[in-house]
């Protein structure tokens, strides 16, 4: 774990673990979490000494400005576990820098990184039993920032909370997913918020995605609000493309969320030597492809989906299957990350950070 230096954490222990009553085999993602969370203030410019305290509900003042202008960024990672007991974060550096550089866009304070890993060191010492072997198990890890200060003044806050929550996970999505292509609503634009793991770029989702799963479909692509011509990112996932043999995959940018499991299997197929073309993927030339039979796969990549088959998209009243590939690259890539995540491979790229 990076920077893990002595420093205080003021913990408070609970009388009784819940754990004896979760159904580990049967969690829907998100509802059940663990025993405890991290939580640090900032006050008079600076943190404040971190506490692990029993998970509980906050009390925060009405008027807290997390609830009226919506300064509020999160982080996804997660735990794993491999067969000797041993628990694993994945490249939890970058979530930390991505929390900060989400932060800075929303006027929110940075956290400090030795705060950082030791809160989730510590915290994760505590949760380790929550942390189950198996494949496809894990513990969701999930830090996150809030304006706190009271004050209905539209200006950033000076005080903020810091949090991590944890729960235990198995997959995201059960099955494949079909997905609409977006053609009237946007999710981000330049210059925008897109790029940060901003609370409101999840909200602003919720309409148009509930339109979409009444035609039937689960998630939306969505594309450049300029134009609607250009497939940006999915949902929960950043969105892969395979032509024939090779990949195609949105360059990141102001809109688009630099997901870690995206640059990963980026990393993956290269080393294999497998094409991938990070460009502008137009829809006509995904359209296209579909029709002429070149387009063999759709996948999702992000830390809870972590690499999801697309089955079908929508776009423009037309409705396009995808065939289920015998040498899937969605397949191979899910075990080839998952490998690594669970100490089942060699970890070339340095990856895995043991807890
Ligand atoms: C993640 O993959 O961690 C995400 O951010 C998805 C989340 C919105 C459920």
């Amino acid at each position: 774990m990076k920077n893990v230096v002595p420093q205080t954490i003021k913990i408070t222990k609970t009388n009784e673990s819940k754990i004896g009553q979760v159904d580990f085999e049967n969690l829907s993602f998100g509802k059940v979490f663990t025993d405890y969370m991290f939580v640090c203030d900032y006050v008079n410019g600076k943190w404040q000494t971190p506490e692990i305290v029993p998970y509980s509900p906050l009390t925060l003042d009405p008027s807290a400005r997390v609830f009226h202008y919506g300064q509020a960024v999160f982080e996804g990672m997660k735990a794993y576990k491999d067969d000797n007991g041993d628990a694993f974060l994945f490249r939890p550096d970058e979530n930390f820098k991505r929390i900060n550089k989400s932060s800075a866009r929303l006027a929110m304070p940075e956290f400090p990184e030795d705060y950082f890993f030791n809160g989730l060191n510590t915290l994760l010492k505590l949760e380790d039993q929550w942390i189950k072997p198996g494949f496809g198990n894990s513990l969701y890890i999930r830090p996150f920032a809030i304006a706190t200060q009271a004050s209905v003044s539209a200006s950033e806050a000076d005080e903020y909370k810091f949090l991590i929550i944890c729960s235990p996970a198995q997959s995201y999505y059960s099955g494949d997913v079909s997905v609409l292509v977006a053609e009237e609503y946007s999710r981000s634009a330049n210059g925008g918020i897109g790029y940060a793991k901003a609370a409101g770029n999840y909200a602003a989702q919720f309409y148009p995605t509930n339109l979409a799963k009444q035609e039937g479909y689960q998630q939306i692509i969505w594309t450049d609000a300029d134009t609607h011509q250009y497939m940006e990112e999915a949902g929960t996932m950043n969105v892969f493309f395979r032509v024939n043999d090779s990949l195609l995959t949105a360059p990141t940018s102001d809109r688009i969320l630099d997901g870690v499991t995206r640059k990963s299997l980026i990393a993956l197929a290269e080393k294999e030597g497998i094409t991938v073309d990070v460009r502008p993927v137009k829809v006509s030339e995904i359209v296209e492809a579909a029709k002429d039979g070149s387009l063999k796969e759709i996948f999702g990549a992000g830390t809870a989906a972590v690499v999801s088959p697309v089955k079908a998209f929508g776009y423009s009243g037309e409705h396009y299957e995808l065939q289920k590939q015998e040498n899937s690259y969605a397949d191979h890539f899910k075990k080839a990350l998952m490998d690594i995540q669970y100490n089942k491979a060699e970890d070339p790229f340095g990856w895995r950070y043991k807890i």
